[in-house]
């Protein structure tokens, strides 16, 4: 790669940012396009990140990422929000246009865009979602904006789930349920489709979410999980004929929107899809 005085900088703000993926993707997409750029990271502490975002504007860099924990602080010290950043109070894309930063939330868009690649149909469906995080927010939005015809939230915590249904609330059909097995079971009962926004699943240690033996037959599960590319429900899922889908598609349409938003350009899904499976899974899967 050659850096010349011409070549614009893109980055990453997190904290911690070292596992993120974002660079490999984003650089491998600018390479492939042969666009004059360069993507890094920034660890950026929270105490730091207004002057971070003056630094942005002071030093001309194009257009960012951001991760956890700058998602909705950094709402404060952008000049404008689109709709979907607006309504999840979460930032993740940053574009600057001469020292005026755009916040926008590409996680929903890219969630819907992996569905669409899967060939899920998410009109008319009845969904159970769990967690009541950052991600199962984009993930709830995005599932009333695809048209499910109800959305039951189930989380540990409670409190967490019902602010999660207030937000959405205003958008559909949506309740929430604390985690528990007699209310799964009876919630399993009627439903098309489950979707896991938890944590829980990545590490072999893990608990289960609920009895993965009670997932209906031939229904969609997802997991926004990527690493492992197939998780105990997701396995258990496929065990009983359902249609799975793991969050690596969203990983790689949410940069894929930042990417188009950043340069208007049609991202490389395939090439940034592709150095993605190389680092996490050796090619394999
Ligand atoms: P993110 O921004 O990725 O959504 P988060 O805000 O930390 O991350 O949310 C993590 C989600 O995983 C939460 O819904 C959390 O449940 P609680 O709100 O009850 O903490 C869920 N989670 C993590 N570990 C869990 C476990 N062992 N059992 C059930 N849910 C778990």
């Amino acid at each position: 790669m050659k850096v010349t005085g011409k070549t614009a900088v893109y980055g990453i703000f997190g904290y911690p940012v070292k596992h993120s993926l974002s660079p490999l993707m984003q650089n491998a997409a600018f390479r492939e396009l042969g666009i004059d750029a360069v993507y890094v990271p920034f660890e950026v502490p929270p105490e730091s990140l207004k002057e971070a975002v003056d630094g942005v504007r002071a030093l001309g860099i194009k257009g960012l990422n951001v991760t956890v924990p700058h998602k909705e602080r950094i709402v404060e010290f952008l000049d404008y929000l689109s709709d979907d950043a607006e309504i999840l109070s979460a930032v993740n894309t940053v574009k600057n246009e001469n020292g005026r930063l755009t916040g926008y939330n590409t996680d929903a868009e890219g969630f819907l865009r992996s569905l669409l690649e899967e060939g899920v149909d998410l009109e008319g469906k009845r969904a159970l979602m769990f967690g009541a995080g950052g991600a199962a927010r984009a993930v709830g939005y995005a599932l009333l904006k695809g048209g499910v015809k109800f959305l039951n939230i189930v989380n540990r915590n409670f409190p967490r789930a019902k602010a999660v249904g207030e937000l959405l609330g205003k958008r559909g059909n949506v309740l929430v349920y604390p985690l528990k097995e007699s209310t799964v079971d009876i919630l399993l009962k009627d439903i098309d489709l489950i979707v896991n926004t938890t944590s829980v699943g990545m590490k072999p240690e893990d608990p289960v979410l609920f009895d993965y033996s009670k997932i209906p037959e031939g229904i969609t599960v997802i997991d926004i999980i990527y690493n492992p590319p197939e998780t105990p429900l997701l396995k258990s899922a496929r065990k009983k004929g359902c249609k799975t889908v793991n969050g690596l598609g969203m990983l790689v349409h949410q940069g894929a929107v930042a990417f188009e938003i950043w340069t208007g350009e049609k991202a490389p899904v395939e090439t940034m899809r592709a150095v993605l499976k190389r680092e996490l899974y050796g090619g394999n899967p």
